[in-house]
């Protein structure tokens, strides 16, 4: 693994975006697997004001989102949907058409995440992978105890994952209980994954993470055997 540590969040963000837009300028057509969450607002700030400095295009770009909640309408606020809008797909030129996320609402989710991974499989699979951890060790939606090898699918969220969600829902029971979320499996066949993290409240388990033993109770930590796998995190983030 390769670790950057940054002064700060600004510089976290700013390094992550480099990376996304040296892989968009050697690749135009470059699939991008994408997080949600607060830790990579940052980095698509900076890939919006690439694109309006004219700096980056996205045109050709396709994306994959990592997950989202079971049951949430794309209309709600709190859907990962309605975060990527907002965030990041209405302010570049990237197209409706080029963009996948998980439809948690689908009536067969089966069927939802098994045409998920088809789709990854026929656009030649992800470039370029970015990542949050969860309190909890998380990536995606791919809670404590997952598979290493799972697949994109249902699965129950944690309490804890739920209780730090809430912070966006309005409460804890508005919090659906189920994700749909790509699996510890597939997120390891991306070619490149950047792993980002920031604040002192991230340092134990990051720091389980990438130096503890490799554990499905620790889902981060799988990241240790792929290939070519980046952290890059805040001083804060690096406290442990
Ligand atoms: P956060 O979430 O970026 O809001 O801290 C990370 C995650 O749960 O993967």
């Amino acid at each position: 693994m390769k670790i950057i540590i940054t002064r700060d969040y600004q510089e976290m963000s700013e390094r992550a975006a480099r990376l996304v837009l040296e892989t968009v300028k050697a690749k135009p057509d470059a699939v991008l697997g994408l997080a949600t969450g607060n830790t990579p607002l940052g980095l698509y700030r900076a890939l919006v004001a690439a694109y309006a400095s004219g700096k980056a295009s996205f045109a050709k770009v396709k994306t994959f989102n990592l997950d989202d909640y079971v049951g949430l309408p794309r209309a709600s606020r709190d859907s990962f949907w309605h975060y990527m809008q907002d965030n990041f797909f209405s302010q570049v030129d990237i197209k409706p058409e080029h963009v996948y996320l998980l439809d948690g609402t689908a009536k067969n989710l089966a069927d939802e995440a098994a045409n998920y991974e088809r789709h990854i499989l026929d656009e030649g699979g992800i470039d370029l992978q970015i990542l949050g951890i969860g309190m909890d060790g998380h990536i995606g939606f791919c809670e404590p105890g997952a598979s290493f090898t799972s697949r994109t699918g249902v699965v129950n969220l944690t309490k804890s994952t739920r209780e730090v969600n809430a912070e966006n829902l309005l409460e804890l029971k508005q919090v659906p209980a189920q994700g749909l979320t790509m699996g510890l499996g597939t997120i390891m066949e991306a070619q490149k994954i950047v792993l980002l993290a920031n604040g002192r409240h991230k340092a134990f388990i990051l720091h389980k993470a990438l130096y503890g033993p490799v554990a499905e109770e620790v889902p981060a930590s799988i990241l240790q055997r792929h290939p070519d796998c980046t952290v890059i995190m805040d001083a804060a983030a690096a406290g442990e």
